[in-house]
């Protein structure tokens, strides 16, 4: 059935895509691998947006059908206003996956969580064989946490648990993630909320130290993940 609802179609991406020119050049090498029948799992942020729209142009010109599992409700939308049908991990596996993130380090661990969709877009890399990060190269640093901090979600009533216990974990400023234009934190999609982290250093084990916290739902750390990761240059 197709609803065809202004809601959806009026929806468009509204804040400045920055670096876009390094953004587009790996959006299309990721519309260009789409195959007929392939089920994608579909990351979010604004590279991934990119890529929605050129996977869009090829399944209108190609008739090819696609099924994506989106990480979260925004990309779910703009999937469905592309005409791109959705589905879930509970019918389907991801054939592959891509993916932003907001640092890339030398050993292809990642920083993610900007958009806060960091617990979905764990699962879905988890759940998926092949994961391509589509990043611009103002991404790529040197060492994880040099223009970013390190998102954590994490339960409401866990706050305090979760602050003193990531002290303890060399974490040296600690910020609930404001809500965007009105008073308040945000709220993630799971009812939670989020912590930005600066952290003196980040060991291998910092992930599963962070994870081992009760109350911490995921962190937007990424170690040792089978990735392969596309770098664009701005130019
Ligand atoms: C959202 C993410 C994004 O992939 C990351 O923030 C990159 O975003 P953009 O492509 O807009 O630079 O992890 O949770």
């Amino acid at each position: 059935m197709n609803w065809n609802s202004n809601l959806i179609q009026n929806l468009s991406w509204s804040s400045e895509i920055i670096n876009a020119a390094g953004k587009q050049k790996v959006a299309d090498q990721i519309a260009a691998k789409v195959k007929d029948g392939d089920v994608l799992g579909v990351g979010s942020g604004s590279t991934v947006y990119m890529a929605l729209l050129a996977i869009a142009e090829r399944i209108r010109n190609e008739k090819l059908k696609v099924l994506a599992i989106p990480t979260s409700l925004e990309i779910s939308m703009f999937c469905s206003k592309l005409g791109i049908p959705l589905t879930t991990l509970f019918e389907n596996k991801p054939d592959w996956l891509f993916d932003g993130a907001d640092e890339v380090d030398p050993d292809n661990s990642l920083i993610k969580g900007r958009g806060g969709a960091m617990f979905k877009e764990k699962l879905l890399i988890s759940s998926s064989a092949v994961n391509y990060i589509i990043v611009d190269d103002s991404k790529v640093v040197k060492k994880l946490g040099t223009n970013f901090p390190v998102p954590i979600e994490v339960f409401p009533q866990a706050l305090l648990h979760v602050e003193a216990e990531l002290k303890k974990l060399g974490a040296n400023s600690i910020v609930l993630r404001p809500a965007k234009g009105k008073d308040g934190p945000i709220i993630t999609e799971n009812n939670n909320l989020i912590f930005d982290c600066y952290f003196n250093e980040i060991g291998k084990s910092m992930e599963q130290d962070i994870k081992s916290i009760t109350g911490v739902i995921e962190s937007g750390l990424f170690i040792g993940y089978n990735l392969e990761i596309l770098v664009a240059s701005n130019d």
